[in-house]
């Protein structure tokens, strides 16, 4: 059975379940929170070491600014009610992307990792205004600032997931089949599942049932 270390997750879906069912995108976003919960929850269940998930991208400021503010204000809450509770269940959280948003918000950002920087039992990095290909520019251009020798390896230092290994489940929801600018370097050998279920929908069960197909895949590496 393959081993499981790290999950990364395209939440898709929150804006066509809000308008749905509650002829609200915001609703959805705030409906896909709780989904973020139940996965963080049956991570650790699972022994999961390291989840990544795609919050914001660099390509969603293109949204309405009161759908920006909303999530961002979602955001916010979520941290400052949950923070505590995440650190005494000794989840790490680590921003990856630009933090470059209210000071209010980077503030709180920086603070919220500075408190749960030494957690061992998850870490979760949490995509916020990230963009594989820009993180891989600027892996390119600080490695050769460095001088080292460019390989693998070293590029990988330089990446923000950078100590973290490579995910070995990409899933996303939403019924759409696309990476979006997602973790492009680190996902090379990762095994992709695409569901038909919108974020907000998706629950224990269906993350369970992607598990128990991962762990019996013969992953081969480019091998045979
Ligand atoms: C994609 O769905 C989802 C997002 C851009 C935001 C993800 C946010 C959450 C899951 C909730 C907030 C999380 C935190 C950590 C505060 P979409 O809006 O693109 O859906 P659509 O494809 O149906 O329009």
């Amino acid at each position: 059975m393959n081993p499981l270390k790290h999950v990364a997750i395209i939440m898709d879906g929150n804006g066509r379940w809000g308008l749905k069912y509650k002829n609200s995108r915001n609703a959805g976003h705030k409906a896909g929170l709780k989904t973020v919960e139940k996965i963080i929850k049956e991570s650790i269940k699972q022994k999961i070491k390291y989840l990544t998930l795609y919050a914001f991208s660099t390509e969603n400021w293109n949204r309405p600014k009161k759908e920006i503010n909303f999530l961002f204000n979602l955001l916010e809450n979520f941290l400052k009610d949950r923070i505590i509770d995440l650190h005494n269940k000794d989840i790490k959280l680590k921003i990856i992307g630009v933090k470059n948003f209210s000071t209010k918000l980077n503030k709180l950002l920086s603070s919220s990792e500075k408190k749960t920087s030494k957690n061992k039992k998850l870490h979760i990095n949490l995509a916020l205004n990230y963009g594989s290909k820009s993180e891989l520019i600027n892996a390119f251009k600080n490695l050769h600032k460095s001088k080292k020798k460019i390989n693998e390896k070293n590029l990988s230092m330089y990446l923000q997931t950078n100590n973290i290994p490579d995910p070995d489940i990409l899933i996303r929801t939403g019924n759409t089949k696309r990476l979006s600018n997602f973790l492009l370097w680190q996902i090379a050998y990762s095994e992709i599942f695409f569901e038909k279920k919108l974020w907000p929908e998706f629950n224990e069960n269906d993350y369970l049932n992607i598990i128990k197909k991962f762990k019996q895949i013969k992953r081969n590496f480019g091998k045979i």
